[in-house]
């Protein structure tokens, strides 16, 4: 009997600049570049076993089974990792997220980036940054921005080779936190991956990937320099661009529930009266406000006043993709 284990662990990623439609949905090549921040303290860790006794790859999230289409979309990865290996042997994959799946934070993201880097090097594998970039994004595009640590550009890239991510800055040049708040922990609607697919249809989308070179550049720039005015009004546009193309697309997308425009619109108040808060909001209700360090407590009194916010989360900027000892089951102590 043969097998080969490896642990890894990846944080989410919340985007200041988004990734919404494809020019290439099989390779998930990117419309538009785009920029975001790990967030610590929310993590999935997923554990992979190449096992010559199984006769087919076997998926458990949190301990559960997944649907098929879960299950597939992890195959795909792991052929491709057997792939580049030259080795047949099915795999079990066991992974668990300490934060809600569905909801707004990115779980696909974390859950490609663990499993890019499990994988591959329970395969043998030794893949540079760049290399896991790309196979975490064929899984899913945001998972990319999860292979690299702290601020992280995704370049869109003029192929599949080109198109990964690379740290701008790391977790601890900017103090920034994300103020998570938490609407509906409700799996959403619509995923992601058939959202991206339907962008193309929206007449806005043209305009906003035209547009999104000038978005980057104000974005990375303002977290180069800690600007952070510039940052909340670059970030809150261009989650409204992306908004305005999920509410225009055909069929048309609505991931907002009231309390979600009431948070934004608070926020927005608030940054008038001198708070440095702003928001974004990805494919689900949850808002991310994000603020300087030092705005915190205040930012997080404002939100747990608001209607329907049911729970708040905080992360920083968080750390890399990265392997690690413990397998998912000796952390939770089952
Ligand atoms: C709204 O990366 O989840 O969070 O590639 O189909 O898995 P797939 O889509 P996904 O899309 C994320 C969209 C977003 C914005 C972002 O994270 O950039």
């Amino acid at each position: 009997m043969s097998s080969h284990t490896s642990y890894a662990l990846a944080h989410p990623n919340i985007a200041f600049i988004k990734y919404w439609g494809n020019r290439d949905d099989d390779l998930r090549l990117p419309a538009n570049g785009s920029i975001s921040m790990n967030l610590e303290g929310l993590e999935t860790r997923t554990r992979v076993d190449f096992d010559d006794s199984l006769s087919a790859d076997e998926l458990r999230i949190n301990r559960e089974s997944p649907d098929n289409s879960a299950t597939e979309r992890v195959s795909r990865m792991l052929d491709e990792v057997r792939q580049l290996a030259g080795m047949q042997l099915f795999a079990r994959v066991e992974s668990h997220n300490n934060f809600p799946l569905g909801a707004g934070i990115a779980s696909s993201a974390s859950g490609f980036a663990a499993l890019a880097m499990a994988a591959s090097q329970a395969a043998g594998l030794e893949l540079d940054e760049a290399s896991l970039s790309c196979l975490a994004r064929h899984g899913s595009g945001s998972a990319c921005r999860s292979i690299p640590g702290g601020f992280v550009e995704w370049k869109m890239g003029t192929g599949d080779a080109d198109s990964f991510a690379i740290a701008i800055a790391s977790p601890g040049y900017w103090d920034l936190e994300d103020c998570i708040a938490m609407l509906s922990s409700a799996p959403k609607v619509t995923g992601s991956s058939v959202g991206n697919r339907l962008a193309g249809t929206s007449p806005l989308q043209a305009a906003r990937v035209i547009d999104a070179p000038r978005r980057l550049a104000i974005c990375r720039d303002a977290i180069l320099g800690r600007d952070f005015g510039t940052f909340a009004s670059i970030v809150e546009e261009d989650s409204n661009l992306m908004h305005a193309v999920m509410m225009t697309s055909r069929p048309s997308l609505f991931y907002w529930l009231p309390e979600t425009l009431r948070v934004m619109q608070a926020v927005k108040a608030a940054r008038a009266q001198g708070l440095p808060a702003c928001y974004t909001v990805d494919a689900g209700p949850n808002v991310h406000v994000l603020c300087e360090r030092s705005a915190v407590q205040e930012t997080v009194k404002l939100v747990e006043s608001l209607p329907g916010v049911r729970e708040i989360r905080l992360a920083k900027a968080g750390g890399p993709a990265r392997l690690v000892e413990n397998s998912p089951r000796a952390e939770d102590g089952s």
